[in-house]
């Protein structure tokens, strides 16, 4: 046991003499000690019940003869802080949570760790700092919020704020909606980032099965975290620690399941920085090969009529899996942490998973992908699409530039934008944002103000899972290190051709060349710990993380 480095008898007797202080009984101290991570914070309704979670982990922790002990994350809530220079925090939040995670597990000499998450940021947070600690672990989803009033949601409002602007609600038309959006406790209730991510725990093994798609506040969820509070004993026991559970195979699982569900861009992106956490070799240009030709087949939003909380009532996601297993889309003999395989854990599910909103796989809702990996002379490291096909599939244009998220809403909101046009946010990437910033506020703006099938965006930030519409994100080089997006002028030429996946700016070699030698990079200036990810960030298209080696 790790942890007789604080509980050992005699030798650690200062160590336990303030462990009594906190409540430690005599046989505590002969017991496995499990970290609870827990991601509480009354600062968003993402997290704002996750204390009761934490308690019921315990409770099951300590039902089974181990000793819990809670600690505390930070977390951002990136419904809060889009749209303004708060993003910049957010994908560095995912650092500082897992960072957090591996100090407090080290510092305490824990023997396994539960880790609970329900925002955007601080799910791949718990995931790569229990990669990082690399013991037996579990994660636990906070589960999703219930829609408001007339089935609406976060990305309502952002939505109708574009509607207000363009004179199409009123006032008190978009006061109501902000009142009656989002109602308790819960992650964004579509398949945004925050339940994409889950079910890609779920799918990584790490999971217990079905607890991706639960109700945040609702019975099954508090079950599925004693539950897992009871299990953690079985991996302490045989020792299965989370690198024994995730490798390539089940990140490929994920990401295929993700796409065919229509879920969000960033778990590229996350999914991407696990695998360089574990030292797993995967690159985007392997994400695309996995992807590829794979089918949309979920009505989910952003692009959907659904909501998370539908597909619960219709099922959840347990026979559409077992389906995926059975036609050998996905791999069904990975170990997850029950000790069975993904397989035998839906051994009694039955596999007719068609509804509402899962459609059938040889008659999707669009037989191509909604997320489409895109390489060309614009991003020679790849960026990401995400379109519905509404929009069309191949977007050709004249290009509008800004360096900045703020300078393109305030001409969105102020200027008539031409049909064709390519708006091009630039100096938002990891480094020269710093902190790749969400484009939720433009992408929503360009929606509320009616131009969403007429005209493209393409950032070398990234779009929340929220985000619809034409839109190709995390541009990679970036501008800030001379990437070809920092070349370009207003009215040049584009074309992103999502069908056979390029994304070219129309200029000579010649003309490249020449912008190169006079190119001007934009420096924005940072304080505090900015400078250290504009410092340490590597790449978007590997995972954008602090890489401190
Ligand atoms: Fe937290 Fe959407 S802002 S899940």
């Amino acid at each position: 046991m790790k942890s007789k480095l604080i509980t050992e008898w005699p030798n650690k007797a200062a160590n336990r003499a303030m462990l009594r202080a906190i409540g430690y009984k005599n046989n505590d101290f002969n017991k496995f000690q499990v970290g609870i991570a827990s991601t509480w914070s009354n600062i968003t309704p993402c997290n704002n019940h996750i204390n009761v979670l934490a308690k019921a982990v315990e409770y099951g922790v300590n039902s089974n003869l181990c000793k819990g002990i809670i600690f505390n994350t930070i977390t951002v809530s990136d419904g809060i802080s889009n749209g303004n220079l708060g993003m910049k925090y957010s994908l560095l939040s995912r650092d500082i949570i897992s960072n957090s995670i591996e100090v407090v597990g080290k510092a305490q000499n824990i023997d396994g760790i539960i880790s609970i998450g329900g925002c955007d940021k601080n799910i791949p947070g718990c995931i790569i700092g229990m990669c990082n600690l690399d013991i037996p672990s579990i994660f636990i989803y906070g589960g999703t919020i219930l829609p408001g009033k007339n089935r609406t949601d976060i990305v309502s409002v952002f939505e109708s704020l574009g509607k207000f602007y363009n004179k199409n609600i009123s006032e008190k038309q978009l006061l109501n909606i902000e009142k009656y959006s989002i109602i308790g406790s819960g992650s964004c209730s579509g398949m945004y980032t925050a339940n994409s991510m889950a079910i890609a725990s779920e799918c990584l093994g790490i999971s217990l099965p079905n607890s991706s798609i639960q109700n945040a506040q609702s019975v099954n969820k508090i079950i599925n975290c004693i539950n897992s509070g009871n299990l953690i004993k079985i991996l302490l026991n045989n020792n299965i620690t989370i690198r024994k559970i995730i490798n390539k195979e089940s990140i490929v699982n994920s990401i295929k399941v993700i796409s065919l569900l229509g879920g969000s861009t960033n778990c590229f992106i996350h999914l991407l920085a696990i695998a360089k956490c574990l030292k797993i070799n995967l690159s985007l240009k392997d994400l695309q090969f996995e992807t590829n030709n794979l089918p949309t087949i979920s009505d989910l939003k952003p692009s959907g009529n659904f909501f998370i909380s539908d597909l619960i009532n219709t099922g959840g996601i347990q026979k559409f899996l077992k389906f995926l297993i059975d036609i050998n889309l996905i791999n069904g003999d990975l170990l997850t942490i029950t000790g069975n395989t993904l397989k035998e854990n839906l051994k009694f599910i039955k596999i007719n998973y068609q509804s509402k909103i899962l459609k059938n796989i040889n008659n999707p809702i669009k037989k191509t992908n909604q997320i489409k990996i895109l390489f060309g002379n614009l991003s020679i490291n790849g960026c990401i699409s995400k379109i519905s096909g509404k929009e069309g599939e191949i977007f050709f244009g004249k290009t509008l530039v800004f360096n900045s998220e703020e300078e393109s809403i305030n001409y969105i909101y102020k200027k008539k934008i031409k049909n064709n046009t390519i708006i091009i946010i630039r100096y938002e990437g990891p480094k020269g944002g710093p902190g790749m910033r969400e484009m939720l506020t433009p992408s929503s703006a360009l929606i509320g103000v009616g131009v969403k099938n007429s005209v493209a965006l393409i950032t070398d930030g990234r779009f929340s899972g929220g985000s619809h519409g034409f839109v190709v994100g995390h541009v990679s080089p970036e501008a800030y290190v001379g990437g070809v997006i920092s070349l370009i002028n207003k009215n040049d030429l584009v074309v992103i051709d999502t069908i056979n996946n390029f994304i070219n700016l129309l200029l000579s070699k010649k003309e490249l060349k020449k912008r190169l030698n006079s190119i001007k990079i934009v420096n924005k200036i940072v304080f505090g710990i900015l400078n250290l990810y504009k410092k340490y960030s590597i790449c978007s298209s590997k995972g954008a993380l602090l890489d401190y080696e």
